[in-house]
């Protein structure tokens, strides 16, 4: 067995990792020289690796299982038991294609219109103060989620639900009494979840809504979802539709902190799409994916076994100087040209859309965020002096004020 990958000298690193978030792995790799080390996370041994070449390694189709690969916690709220992400083979398939099935250009305009018509509904308010867009933003995309999924909002308590699917989503990579709260309103989703798929299975739902889709999805032995397991899957399509909500707090932020750039995305220099991508490339969200190896291979000359666990940077991938020139710089320039490299551009995974794990939600991400960046740019808003930092350790992290705007 190779062990020629250099191994942290310290026992377990599980609160390093927490304590320095985004920038655990790269900062050990910029001091070692490498790509990739050895080390524990709760006292597990682990491969962490970063770069393109590592990506495109990582998502080679069959190589690695997402069972096993994320602590208890994080899985207990963004996946839980029977979800698509914990599927392997043709069972993974099938299920995803499920989730593929959504994204058709037809689904995503209406995603577009619907914010736009949340996001009005909203901002009538909005003239006569200053708003913290942080929280402003989980209302609108819970209710914009709610009904893309054909679920009415003004019939299921859309404070509770957004209440539920933001904490699943800021709370999972904390520990302590943070996190057990938002274990119990996970709990709570599910109930009502549950509901909505057996009122979906005994009446008449829209047809083709993800819901109905959901509902009525058979997997390859021909058997309907158990129904836990179809509630799991509609938190799946609610709660990542409200995450989206903190990439267009990072949208606003880009704007503020990157007058130039904004320049372009004013005159159309640049397009929404771009400026969209380099808001992903470049604000922390997910700082990495587990993997554990199924069929074992080889990744410049290390020998990865059955069984081994592995994390890819996602965020240090995105910034790695073998696929960006000035990877920190914000340009979205850099998006208007086919990509230089495969494997540099991981915010929601890598590798194929049709197999493997990556997020099948990334055309409904993109989507959004365009739509909500020209609602932006349409507010005219004006950004009052406030800390714009973003604290490095919170996963994910609100930019420290939250983006406090007039309109
Ligand atoms: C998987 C990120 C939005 C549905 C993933 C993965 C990441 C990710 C990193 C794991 C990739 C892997 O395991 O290799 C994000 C981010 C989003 C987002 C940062 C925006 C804030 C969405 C949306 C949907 C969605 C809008 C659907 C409505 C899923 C599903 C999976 C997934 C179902 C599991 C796929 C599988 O295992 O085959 N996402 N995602 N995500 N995402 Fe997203």
């Amino acid at each position: 067995r190779d062990r020629s990958l250099p191994r942290l000298v310290s026992v377990d690193s599980t609160l390093s990792f927490l304590r320095e978030g985004y920038d655990f792995v790269s900062r050990r790799c910029d001091r070692l020289g490498t790509d990739g080390f050895r080390t524990r996370i709760m006292l597990r041994p682990v491969t962490c690796l970063r770069g393109p070449a590592a990506a495109r390694a990582f998502y080679v189709p069959g190589r690695l299982s997402r069972r096993g690969a994320m602590p208890g916690g994080v899985l207990a709220l963004l996946q839980d038991k029977g979800s698509v992400q914990t599927l392997d083979g043709v069972a993974h398939r099938c299920r995803r294609l499920l989730f593929l099935s959504l994204m058709a250009d037809e689904r995503l305009r209406m995603a577009r219109q619907m914010l736009r018509e949340e996001w009005q509904a909203a901002s009538s308010g909005w003239r006569a103060r200053e708003i913290v867009l942080a929280d402003e933003v989980g209302p609108i995309l819970t209710r914009v989620a709610l009904r893309w999924c054909g679920i009415d909002p003004a019939e299921n308590a859309p404070q509770r639900r957004c209440e539920e699917l933001t904490a699943m989503i800021s709370c999972a990579a904390r520990i302590g009494p943070g996190h057990l709260r938002a274990r119990a309103l996970r709990r709570r989703a599910e109930v009502w979840a549950r509901e909505q798929i057996r009122a979906a299975r005994s009446g008449a739902p829209d047809p083709g809504t993800p819901l109905d889709r959901v509902a009525r999805y058979r997997g390859p032995d021909g058997i309907a979802l158990p129904r836990e397991v179809a509630s799991v899957e509609l938190l799946n399509l609610l709660r990542p539709i409200v995450a989206v909500g903190r990439y267009i707090v990072f949208s606003a932020h880009a704007m503020v902190n990157h007058p130039e750039a904004r320049a372009a995305l004013v005159s159309e220099e640049v397009g929404l799409r771009a400026w969209g991508d380099e808001v992903r490339r470049l604000y922390p969200f997910f700082p990495v994916i587990g993997g554990r190896v199924i069929e074992p291979f080889s990744h410049e000359g290390h020998r990865f076994a059955p069984g081994d666990w592995l994390l890819l940077d996602l965020y240090g991938s995105n910034r790695h100087p073998s696929a960006w020139s000035e990877a920190g710089r914000f340009d979205p320039r850099r998006h208007l040209g086919a990509p230089a490299t495969t494997g540099g551009f991981v915010p929601q995974g890598g590798g194929s859309m049709r197999i493997g794990h990556r997020c099948p939600g990334e055309a409904l991400t993109a989507a959004l965020l365009s739509e909500a960046t020209a609602l932006l740019l349409e507010s005219g808003f004006d950004a009052p002096p406030q800390d714009l930092s973003i604290p490095r350790t919170a996963i994910p992290p609100w930019p420290a004020s939250g983006l406090r705007l007039r309109l």
